[in-house]
C-alpha cells in the first residue's frame, strides 16, 4: 500500500472525551453534511488499509473535523503465527498520515497458518499465553513507536488448561506487555453470563490506571447463551456495569460499537447521547478514585 503523506493538512487536534460513535460506511455521507455533535469517532482501521477509493476519501474529510481513534481486528496478537508486518507496515502508514489518539486491537487470535478466521477468538489462561502474547504486544508497540490498547473479548468457550480467571488473565498481560487498556464493558456482561461469573469481580480487580476507553454495545440473548452482535441497543445490564466502571475508573472517553443491522445515525447518536448523560454526572462529581481501589502497582503476579 502506498499513501501520499499529508501535505498541509490540518486534522482536528481535539482530544477524545465523553461518548464516540464507530464511523461505519453507511452514516459517511450524514456525518460529512451535518456534522453532528459527536465528540470522536473510532475508526475500524482494516476496512482502509487500501492504496486508495471512497473510503479512505471520507476518512479524510472527516478527520479534518473530528479527532479519531484506530480500532483493529488483525494483529492476531495471540496467535502462533509470525506478526504481519505488512499489516503492520499499513498500520503504521495509516497512524503517520491521520494522526489517531491512540491505537486498540483485541487481546485474541484471529489467523492460523497465516489463514484469517474472522473471529476473535480466546486465549487459554496461561502463563505461556501470558508470556507468548505479552512479548507480542511489546514487539507491536516497539514497531509502531507508541502504546497500544488491547481490549477484552467476549466468549463462548474456554480452555481446560486456563489457570486463573479471564481478569487475572488480562491484567498480568497488559503489566507485562507495558500496554494500555480498552475494556469492553458488553464483552464483559456477556462473558460473565455464558461462564458464570461475577462481572463486578471482575470490573474490581481492573486496575484504573491502565484504563484508557470503553466500549458499550448490544448483545443478542439465544436463551442458552449470550451473543457479542453488536446488533442491539445497550442493554440494562450494561448499562448498570458502565456507571459501576465509571465509578471505579473515572470519565473515560466511552465507544457506542454497532457493526450489525446498522440502523439510521440518529439511533448512534441516541445511545450516544444515554452514555454522555451518565459520563457527565461523572465529570460533575469531580472524580475521585475510591480508597482502596486497585491500580497498577498493586495488582499481584499469578
Ligand atoms: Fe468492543
Amino acid at each position: 500500500m502506498t499513501h501520499i503523506p499529508p501535505t498541509t493538512v490540518n486534522w482536528c487536534s481535539n482530544p477524545v472525551s465523553g461518548a464516540g460513535v464507530g464511523l461505519r460506511a453507511p452514516h459517511y455521507h450524514y456525518i460529512e453534511q451535518q456534522q453532528p455533535d459527536i465528540p470522536w469517532f473510532e475508526v475500524l482501521i482494516d476496512n482502509y488499509l487500501v492504496a486508495g477509493g471512497e473510503a479512505l476519501q471520507y476518512l479524510a474529510r472527516i478527520r479534518e473535523n473530528y479527532p479519531v481513534t484506530f480500532h483493529g481486528v488483525g494483529m492476531s496478537l495471540g496467535s502462533t503465527d509470525p506478526l504481519n508486518m505488512t499489516y503492520l507496515k499499513n498500520l503504521r502508514d495509516m497512524i503517520r498520515r491521520y494522526e489517531p489518539v491512540q491505537i486498540s486491537d483485541h487481546l485474541a487470535w484471529v489467523s492460523t497458518g497465516q489463514t484469517y478466521l474472522h473471529e476473535l477468538l480466546p486465549l487459554p489462561y496461561t502463563e505461556e499465553a501470558i508470556r507468548h502474547v505479552s512479548t507480542r504486544i511489546q514487539q507491536v508497540q516497539d514497531f509502531l513507536g507508541q502504546r497500544i490498547l488491547v481490549e477484552n473479548v467476549s466468549s463462548y468457550m474456554q480452555f481446560q488448561d486456563s489457570a486463573c480467571t479471564e481478569w487475572e488473565f488480562l491484567i498480568e498481560v497488559i503489566q507485562h506487555a507495558d500496554c494500555d487498556l480498552l475494556l469492553d464493558i458488553n464483552n464483559i456482561h456477556v462473558s460473565a453470563v455464558n461462564h458464570r461469573f461475577c462481572a463486578k469481580d471482575y470490573l474490581d480487580a481492573i486496575p484504573a490506571s491502565r484504563v484508557r476507553e470503553m466500549h458499550l454495545a448490544g448483545y443478542e440473548d439465544h436463551g442458552t447463551h449470550l451473543l457479542d452482535s453488536h446488533s442491539r441497543p445497550v442493554h440494562a445490564p450494561v448499562w448498570e456495569l458502565y456507571q459501576q466502571a465509571l465509578t471505579q475508573f473515572g470519565p473515560v472517553p466511552t465507544l457506542i460499537e454497532w457493526d450489525q443491522d446498522i440502523p439510521a445515525f440518529n439511533v448512534l447518536e441516541q445511545e450516544a447521547r444515554c452514555a454522555q448523560d451518565i459520563y457527565d454526572t461523572f465529570l460533575d462529581q469531580a472524580y475521585e478514585p475510591p480508597a482502596g481501589h486497585t491500580t497498577a502497582a498493586t495488582v499481584s503476579r499469578l
